[in-house]
């Protein structure tokens, strides 16, 4: 684990957890724009130790940190309702395929848990054509709506449901998908906690 803070994760105000940051573009990027706010701790998680080597080496601000290990194990480190923000940004697809559903619902209502009662899970996620051709706009009206149920099931709150990434996130992937929109529709949901 890299950390540049020597303050424990619990006497931060705000954190914010990207949950497979990859080589950790938006959230270094995302703690730039933070850095002059002491109270915001930004925290990746990357099981990957190549990919996690170089988020640590392009950190420039003292507010976030990455961990190298499997995301499930750290945020049981968390008790219930301390996060403020969770990220998770084209998650692998035992994470999100409908395929391995079972496995994945459980992962998700963890998260739910470890959220504050006002905070929110971003969620990016990707439909691929698996003959590379274009998605038809019926294919991905079923996609989005099943999507948007199965979070709905899973117990989370659907706050806002966007076509595409928000306009300020930019990871390797995403750039790399950017430029294939008719193959790769990303849609991006908020997610909150039901009241
Ligand atoms: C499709 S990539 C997306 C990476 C990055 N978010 C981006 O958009 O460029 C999925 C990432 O999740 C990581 N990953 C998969 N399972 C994980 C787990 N259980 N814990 C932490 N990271 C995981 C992979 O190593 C990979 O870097």
């Amino acid at each position: 684990m890299h950390r540049d803070s020597t303050k424990p994760f619990y006497s931060h105000g705000k954190i914010i957890v990207e949950i497979g940051s990859g080589d950790g573009r938006l959230l270094n990027n995302l703690a730039s724009l933070y850095h002059t706010d002491d109270n915001v701790l930004l925290i990746g998680i990357e099981v990957d130790e190549p990919q996690y080597r170089n988020s640590c080496a392009q950190i420039k601000t003292g507010n976030v940190q990455f961990i190298n290990d499997e995301f499930e194990n750290v945020l049981a480190n968390f008790s219930d309702e301390t996060l403020d923000t969770v990220i998770s940004v084209l998650p692998h697809p035992d994470y999100i395929d409908r395929t391995h559903q079972q496995k994945w619902a459980p992962v998700y209502k963890v998260i739910l848990d470890k959220m504050k009662p006002c905070g929110h899970f971003i969620l990016v996620t990707e439909l691929i054509d698996e003959l590379l051709e274009p998605v038809s706009t019926s294919d991905y009206k079923v996609w989005k709506r099943w999507v948007v149920e199965k979070f709905g099931l899973i117990g989370f709150d659907v706050a806002k449901v966007m076509d595409g990434a928000p306009l300020y996130f930019s990871s390797h992937y995403l750039d790399k998908f950017k430029n294939d929109p008719q193959r790769i529709k990303i849609i991006t949901l908020i997610l909150t906690k039901k009241r």
